[in-house]
Parts: structure tokens; sequence; C-alpha cells
């Protein structure tokens, strides 16, 4: 038996870390995708392989995931373990994964691995719904990252353009909004964990700023949504500009990402970092009278693509 899924990536256009203390985050789906192909075998032997890394192990050893199991490692193992359990199987499963999306640069990699692997692995044994691979997706990303917000794997399953908050979960945007993104990779792999906590500290150390900065994003946030419904990319633009402020404030942006930045805004409606920040990739907001132009700004700005929205989500074949 072999089974084929594939999840989007994502970007986040407004609202990381402040998502973890309550606000609301717009995300969307872009159009890079993870693929994993998974199959049973007889041999009670669990094989994985990607890019980042390869592991063999007994289904046996699967109850002993502990400190020495490979991070990047981790996520599979535990939607193979889960889904062994679920189903009342004693067989071998080998899972290979495929990604367009580099991994730790904040475009979704592991959130679209999460899904795709736990689309793929239990359609072995019994086609899950989509909010059953969710809540998978979300407990087998928890194994890497525990305190994650759960936007990424929500916008990874049901793709389009998303609105996020921890306490009401995602809610579609219906939004005609037609734009393009084009993407600078700085290359430097960042742990979200790390800079969440990074965050944390910072809002330990000055409540009252962080407060602030809080209700200002807030209000950013519904600003946006009001834009995305006309399509006025300009002020949409303007209002990315004005997070990457924020971030800048709450000490996740770098001084590389900041120099992307200034050239992205030369001809783009506006510019951002994508996700955790401390490396990874900034957002600039074009479409079809500033892409060309904004793309070769950044040309020297690490590796630059274009990307659209998906709105296709989750696929159980591509
Ligand atoms: O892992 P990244 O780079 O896509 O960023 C995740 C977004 C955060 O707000 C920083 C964390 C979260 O769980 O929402």
């Amino acid at each position: 038996m072999k089974s084929v899924a594939s999840a989007p990536g994502k970007v986040i256009l407004f609202g990381e870390h402040f998502v973890v203390y309550g606000i609301s985050a717009l995300l969307c789906s872009i159009d890079k995708r993870v693929i994993v192909t998974s199959q049973t075998t007889d041999e009670k032997m669990i094989k994985i392989e990607s890019d980042i890394g390869h592991i063999e192990m007994s289904n046996n050893s699967l109850s002993i995931m502990n400190e020495s199991t490979p991070k990047t490692m981790k996520p599979f193992l535990y939607i193979i373990k889960k889904t062994l359990e679920r189903f009342k199987k004693d067989v071998g499963i080998e899972v290979k994964i495929e990604s367009e999306i580099s991994p730790g640069i904040g475009l979704g990699s592991s959130s679209a691995c999460c899904v795709a692997a736990a689309a793929s692995i239990t359609a072995l044994f019994e086609k899950l719904s989509r909010e059953e691979i969710l809540k998978l997706a979300i407990e087998a990303e928890r194994t890497i990252f525990e305190n994650t917000s759960g936007a990424d794997c929500s916008v990874c399953t049901f793709g389009g353009l998303m609105e996020y908050d921890i306490k009401n979960g995602f809610k579609k945007i219906n939004s005609k909004a037609d734009f393009a993104l084009v993407i600078a990779n700085s290359k430097q792999t960042h742990q979200t964990s790390e800079l969440v906590e990074k965050v944390r500290k910072f809002r330990e150390n000055n409540e009252d700023l962080f407060a602030s900065l809080c209700e200002q994003e807030s209000a950013l946030v519904q600003n946006a949504l009001l834009a995305l419904e006309k399509n006025d990319l300009s002020r949409l633009g303007l209002l990315m500009s004005e997070n990457q402020a924020y971030l800048e404030r709450i000490g996740v942006s770098t001084g590389t990402l900041d120099v992307f930045i200034k050239e992205a805004k030369k001809t783009a409606y506006g510019a951002k970092i994508t996700g955790a920040g401390g490396g990874g990739c900034i957002i600039a907001l074009t479409d079809k009278s500033n892409l060309n132009q904004t793309l070769a700004n950044l040309k020297n700005c690490g590796e630059c693509f274009t990307a659209k929205i998906d709105y296709r989500g989750l696929l159980d074949t591509f």
C-alpha cells in the first residue's frame, strides 16, 4: 500500500510573535509544497528519508523516543507511532519527504511536513478528515516546538488566506486580493523556539511597551483585513512595513534583513520579515506593476523568488 500527500508552505502577513500572546495573525499558504510518500512493508522496519536526514529503526523501538532521537525525525516518528497504535497495526512504514521549501527560514516547512506526513501516513490505513489530520500534525509539531500556536499547521491544511488567534482558532478570509510576494531568503536559519523565548524575555523586561505594541498590532491587523477586502495593496503594504517596525522593536529582525527590507521598499508596496525572524526570509508585497523591479532590487539579497497564494491546502494526490 502506498499513499502520497502534499501540503503548502506559508507566510505570515501580519502578527507573528504577537499571536503567541493572543493577538490575531494573518497568514496565507504559498505555491511551494512538501510532498510525502509513505508505504507499508512487511519488514516491521521504520525508514524515513529526506534532504535533512534519514533514520532506520525497528517498529518496536518507536516507544523509546528520547534525547538521542534526531530532532528533525521526531514529528515523523510521532505520527507513525500514533498511527500504528490507532489502527492496531504491526507493520513497517517507509516515508519519503520531498520539499520545495528550505527548512528553518519561516516558510512553514516543518508545518507542511507535519501536515503532509499526517495525511500520507494515516491514509495507509484510513482516510481521515482534514480536522483530524490537522490535530495530529499539531501534536507532531509539538515534539520539536512545544509552544507552537498551531497557526502554521492550520493554514498548511486548509490553504488560502486565514486569520488565526489562539482562542478562536482559524477563520478563512474570503478576499479577492490579487498580489504577488517577492521572498528574499537570507539563508540564515533560525530556531523558532529560541526566537519565541527571546520575545518572552523581552516582554518580561518591557511589560508596558509590549502591551502597547500588542494593542497597536491588534488595530493594525483589523486595518489589514479592511485593506484585503478592498484589495488596497498600497494600504496593505504600508501596514506590513508598520508591522515590521514593531518586530524590530521586539528584537527579531537582523541587520541583514533590515537591508533587504530597505531594498524591497524602494519599489514594493511594503515589506517585512515573515515568521520567527532572527534570519529566515523577508516578504515584499507587489503586483504586476512593481514585481519585476522589486525582484531586480533584491537580486543581491540572498536567494530571491516570487510566490502566489495557494488556495488548495492539503492534497492527498497531486
Ligand atoms: O516558525 P516560523 O518562523 O514560521 O514562525 C512561527 C511564528 C511565531 O509567531 C513566531 C510562533 C508561533 O507559534 O506562532
